[in-house]
């Protein structure tokens, strides 16, 4: 099948290799010639396992292209996908310039029968958006092709994409066209031989899909922090709470680790995105509101600690920090818990000496160079005349730690760990001052 994606982003890239993959012939566009450029090359500009393998085996198979050139795309596949970006506008709303601009250009260039695939998350309603569009743009060319718009959102996690597109639990796709139905089963057949994981169902459905998706699993996050913190005040442990709710297969135990706020571009984007269709409509969601709520100040809660721990003597500390990721396995640091502690911990007056196995360059980039600030090579490093640890992301690497020769070397005894990587009574036993998420903070 010949298929053109609109975005060389990371939901459009993975896409992209993934469907050339397994045989479709694929044409990324992207308006930035450098990224265009890069990808041609076989440059990734994304970290994400699996996905520079992929590209360079489909790139060299000739099964996978990239491009600027976009009525040459347009014209190439039958299968439009839109994945550019939906940023937060002002209000929280996701402002759907770059989707409608791509519509826009599909208008102004096709030369018979599209289908036009929404991939990228967008608020209900948008697929009628698109196809006005196009509309519009056959209207002034003074032609009339017949095109059909669908919604197929992504349901992918960062780190685990690959995985995710291969295996994932559904594809859904909102249309109620019979035309767009045998299409995209041909584009998604060979992903889904095991078991028909295609859903159909209504465009607005499809839509809505997405953000609920979004927004139930933003609100299990929120739900166990808030409870971490009622079992900090209660004299509980929130992990022995985790385990015997988990148990419960109605509750389950996915989504439920407490921890130092989630992060990402696509939580905290969709949560407010939602909640800010719902405000449109007249219907204000509370609960979504609340979970928004909940993680801003979740996202405050190492700060909080370490001031607790330094009697709110912050300036002229130095921090060593493990972890800048919003999550393991990735460098994506949009909105991540430790841009707020930085931020905050500069604003004390502290300085910083953080390392992160992937995200030292995405955070140069983000704050340049600063006094402030020391990005190390090794974790080890981060320690030299640190006054006390924090951990904000669960790497793998972060798991196993000499807590005797961290009590030597810190200036004060102490750690702050935003994941609930250890047990207490390990780290209490090397003279450690432990404090985590809805622990009692076990000093
Ligand atoms: C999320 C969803 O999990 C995907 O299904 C969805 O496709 C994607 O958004 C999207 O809309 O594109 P992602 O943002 O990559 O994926 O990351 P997650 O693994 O879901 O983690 C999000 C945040 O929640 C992280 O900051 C993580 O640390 C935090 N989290 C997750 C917790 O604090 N506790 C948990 O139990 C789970």
């Amino acid at each position: 099948m010949k298929i053109t994606i609109f975005g060389c982003g990371y939901v459009g890239l993975v896409t992209g290799a993934c469907l050339a993959d397994v045989g479709h012939e694929v044409i990324c566009v992207d308006v930035n010639e450098n990224t265009v450029s890069a990808l041609k090359a076989g440059q990734v500009p994304i970290y994400e396992p699996g996905l520079e393998r992929l590209i360079l085996d489909n790139l060299a198979a000739g099964r996978l292209n990239f491009t600027t050139d976009a009525p040459e795309a347009v014209k190439f596949g039958l299968l439009q996908f839109i994945a550019v970006g939906t940023p937060s506008d002002e209000d929280g709303s996701a402002d759907l310039k770059y989707v409608l601009k791509v519509a826009e250009t599909i208008g102004q260039h096709m030369n018979e029968y599209k289908i036009i695939v929404d991939k990228s998350t967008v608020p209900v309603g948008t697929a009628e958006k698109v196809e006005r569009a196009v509309a519009d743009e056959l209207e002034k060319r003074g032609v009339a092709f017949d095109f059909d718009v669908c919604s197929n959102p992504e349901f992918l996690k960062e780190g685990a994409a690959i995985e995710d597109f291969s295996r994932g639990s559904r594809i859904i796709v909102g249309t109620e066209s019979e035309r767009v139905r045998e299409a995209m089963r041909q584009c998604y057949g060979p992903y889904n031989r095991q078991r028909d994981k295609l859903m159909f169902m209504g465009v607005r459905s499809a839509e809505l899909t997405k953000y609920a998706a979004n927004a139930l699993l933003a609100t299990k996050i929120s739900f166990i922090n808030e409870v971490a913190n009622l079992a900090e005040h209660l004299g509980a442990e929130i992990e022995e709470v985790r385990h015997g709710i988990g148990s419960d297969p109605r509750i389950g135990y996915s989504f439920i680790y407490p921890g130092c706020g989630y992060g990402g571009s696509c939580f905290p984007k969709d949560v407010r995105a939602l909640a800010n269709t719902a405000d449109e409509i007249g219907q204000p969601a509370h609960i979504i509101k609340a979970v928004e709520r909940v993680n801003d100040r979740q996202k405050n809660k190492l700060f909080e600690k370490l001031s607790e721990a330094f009697d709110g003597q912050l300036a002229g500390k130095t921090i060593a920090l493990w972890g800048l990721a919003f999550k393991p396995g990735t460098d994506d640091m949009r909105e991540a818990p430790s841009r707020a502690l930085m931020e905050a911990l500069w604003g004390a007056g502290a300085q910083v000496q953080a390392f992160d196995p992937e995200a030292s360059n995405e955070c140069r980039r983000l704050y340049g160079e600063r006094d402030d600030l020391v990005l190390a090579e090794q974790r080890e490093d981060t320690l030299e005349g640190a006054h006390a640890l924090v951990i904000c992301t669960e790497w793998k690497a972060f798991r196993t730690v000499d807590f005797s020769a961290l009590s030597k070397t810190l200036l004060e005894p102490i750690i702050v760990d935003g994941r609930n990587l250890f047990h207490p009574d390990t780290v209490k036993a090397a003279g450690l001052a432990y404090y985590a998420i809805g622990r009692g903070d076990s000093v």
